[in-house]
């Protein structure tokens, strides 16, 4: 079966932030207010398990506890990098194959998108690569220790533009704060966005946070040879401008 193309839209040109809605929301934060799909562990039964074929795809509630074990030695045995919302995979997957020596964990809430990574990677003969569907929010400080992660990519995140959803944002100040305790001191987080309005929230978030150094735009050079996602080529080919920021760990 062969895969459907995505379907980016341009996207709009504002972008704004109902603070006072926000605030409220995310002072729910804890209770899994925003999370995509809700709080799992309040989901009903039968939702449908991931396909047992997958052996590096999971979800980590429901996962079995051989699984968790085998993805808690893969956590700690290499230098970790992970993806938050990877679409179709298009540079994970290049990336984990041209770093053999490092580990990754992607993170798509699109089951079928992260199910088709798990299984271009299992293709490729990818070891050093799991995917999850979870909303990544959720999972990484339930499953992660402090200091644990080198890098942390998050490309074209949504701009969630409704007021209702911007809790969904990847940026906002309690997941900021999880990025830097996930992330080992001098660790990166390398970020992009086609939308300036969010570059420029990103870049005062993390400016302003204790705990990150940048934008250093010269760390830039460390992923010339990575591939760019499909997000990036879209805008590359209606000539839409986009962004990258690096930002360090103290
Ligand atoms: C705009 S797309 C960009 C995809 C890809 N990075 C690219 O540049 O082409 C954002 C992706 O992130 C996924 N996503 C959004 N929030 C997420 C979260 N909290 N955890 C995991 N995936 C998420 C969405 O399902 C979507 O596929």
């Amino acid at each position: 079966m062969s895969d459907p193309s995505p379907l980016y839209r341009v996207g709009r040109d504002t972008f704004e932030t109902d603070e006072i809605r926000l605030q409220k929301a995310l002072e729910r934060y804890n209770e899994g207010k925003g999370l995509i799909g809700g709080d799992p562990s309040r989901r009903p039964g039968g939702i449908r398990p991931l396909p047992e074929q997958f052996s590096r795809a999971f979800r980590l509630l429901g996962a079995a506890p051989e699984k968790l074990e085998r993805l808690h030695r893969f956590l700690q045995e290499a230098p970790l990098e992970i993806e938050i919302g990877s679409g179709r995979g298009e540079f994970i997957l290049d990336w984990a194959a041209q770093h053999p020596d490092r580990h990754f964990l992607t993170f798509e809430v699109k089951t079928k998108l992260a199910l088709r990574i798990a299984k271009r990677a299992q293709k490729q003969g990818l070891t050093n690569l799991w995917v999850s569907d979870d909303d990544a929010r959720y999972t990484l400080p339930r499953l992660l220790n402090p200091a644990s992660v080198d890098v942390f990519h998050i490309l074209f995140p949504d701009p969630w533009w409704k007021p209702k959803h911007q809790v969904r944002r990847v940026f906002t100040p309690p997941f900021i704060d999880v990025l830097a305790l996930l992330l080992r001191p001098t660790g990166l987080l390398r970020v992009a966005t086609d939308v300036p309005g969010y570059a420029r929230q990103i870049q005062q978030l993390l400016e302003s946070h204790p705990d990150f150094v940048g934008p250093l735009p010269e760390l830039a050079e460390r992923f010339s040879a990575a591939t760019p996602t499909d997000r990036q080529v879209f805008c590359d080919e209606i000539g839409r401008p986009y962004e990258y920021l690096y930002f360090v760990k103290r």
